[in-house]
């Protein structure tokens, strides 16, 4: 059965079908977006397998496509890349009203939607998320970025996929670890304003990174639907209703920085530490239960998710690592807003936080 949720923007409002084996059927979907021209199929060396599965289920069904192979890694959101990216599509003469497909995780969703933003002043494009962080949040939403050497998403476009189709049969391949990570994206949804879906992942969140399809089909089409709700009502962030979506990052992102955004610390286990270390300073502060704090960081432990600096592996000082979050983009006159809680699914904006705080916090946590 077919799972469908539309983000609903207006003229640009697309849907989001989920189902396991769909990569299989995807043909019927992308046909009609085809209109008889080829396809582009933009993925990564890791996803070569499912795109070479897409290539031949297209062919069946008389659609030509052509895979164009990027390198795996963050290194791929780069201007080089991007710049090839543009050259090979303009090559297989993409056109205004074509779509290409994007099929990999976070990294290819973000630099193809950001190349279908602004080749030949935009064309369309699909997002076929093949990691459970693209599958829950990146594919979903329009936000496409690539990296500078000034830092992280620093040159983008808010630029809605024409439709995203979602398989998560196609999570089997993906490595534990990134699928664990993951994970920390799905759980964020309840940790935000959803505390029974909370509940539900210390239930079902072993069972679903094992590789039970039903618990994997149930959080995708909650986390989606709690995604599309969220961008639907915010587009482009300017409400403070999608910055809840950061939950957990401006905390992860120092740690991800203080970590060289290596492969020493991936972004979800960034996200995962980042949530612990949020709900600690809230709790510390009084404004959180700490039973609630507690829970977070137990959950973390039970999916082998780090709960905070020890586990996460960094030793820097809290002002260091304040120093990271002062170059974070949104960093605004001075201040930085920070995604507190007042309980599980109780997540609010706080733009009063004092960063001198916030480093004497952390230099209290354990190493
Ligand atoms: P990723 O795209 O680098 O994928 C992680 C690894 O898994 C890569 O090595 C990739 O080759 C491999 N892989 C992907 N699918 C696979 C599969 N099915 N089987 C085997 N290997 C597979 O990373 P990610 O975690 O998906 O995404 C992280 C990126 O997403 C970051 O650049 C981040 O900034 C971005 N992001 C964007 C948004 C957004 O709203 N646009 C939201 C969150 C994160
Ligand atoms: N991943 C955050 C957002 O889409 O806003």
């Amino acid at each position: 059965m077919t799972t469908r949720i539309t983000v609903a923007l207006g003229d640009r409002s697309y849907p989001i079908l989920i189902e396991a084996g769909l990569l299989d059927r995807a043909a019927d979907h992308l046909a009609p977006l085809a209109r008889g021209r080829t396809l582009a199929i933009v993925t990564d060396a890791n996803v070569e397998g499912h795109a070479t599965a897409l290539h031949e289920t297209l062919a069946a069904a008389g659609v030509r496509s052509e895979a164009i192979v990027l390198p795996p890694g963050e290194s791929t959101k780069s201007w080089d890349q991007l710049a090839a990216l543009c050259d090979r599509l303009l090559a297989l003469g993409v056109e205004r009203g074509d779509h290409v497909v994007a099929l990999g995780g976070g990294v290819i969703g973000d630099v193809v939607g950001f190349a279908c933003a602004i080749l030949k002043r935009g064309c369309h494009f699909v997002q076929i998320p093949t990691t459970l962080l693209a599958q829950v949040d990146s594919s979903v939403g329009g936000k496409t970025a690539i990296n500078t050497r000034a830092g992280k998403n620093l040159i983008g476009a808010f630029h809605q996929p024409a439709l995203v189709l979602i398989d998560p049969d196609v999570l089997d391949t993906l490595p534990d670890r990134e699928l664990r990570a993951g994970y920390a994206e799905v759980v964020k949804y309840g940790l935000i304003d959803d505390p029974a879906f909370f509940a539900w992942c210390e239930a079902h969140g072993d069972a679903l990174i094992a590789g039970d399809r039903d618990a994997r089909l149930y959080a995708i089409a909650h986390a989606v639907a709690a995604k599309a709700r969220i961008v639907a009502a915010d587009e482009h962030e300017t409400n403070g209703t999608r910055a809840l979506l950061n939950l957990g990052h401006t905390f992860g992102h120092a740690l991800e920085a203080e970590a060289g955004f290596s492969g020493a610390l991936i972004h979800g286990e960034g996200v995962a530490a980042g949530c612990a270390l949020a709900f600690a300073f809230s709790a510390a502060h009084g404004l959180c239960p700490t039973e609630d704090a507690a829970r977070v960081a137990v959950h973390w432990r039970s999916v082998g998710l780090p709960d905070g600096l020890a586990a996460a592996g960094i030793g820097a000082s809290g002002a260091r690592l304040v120093d990271h979050m002062r170059h974070d983009k949104k960093m605004a006159a001075g201040t930085l807003p920070f995604l507190l809680a007042r309980g599980i699914g109780a997540t609010f904006l706080d733009r009063t936080v004092d960063l001198a705080d916030v480093a004497a916090f952390l230099d209290a946590q354990p190493r």
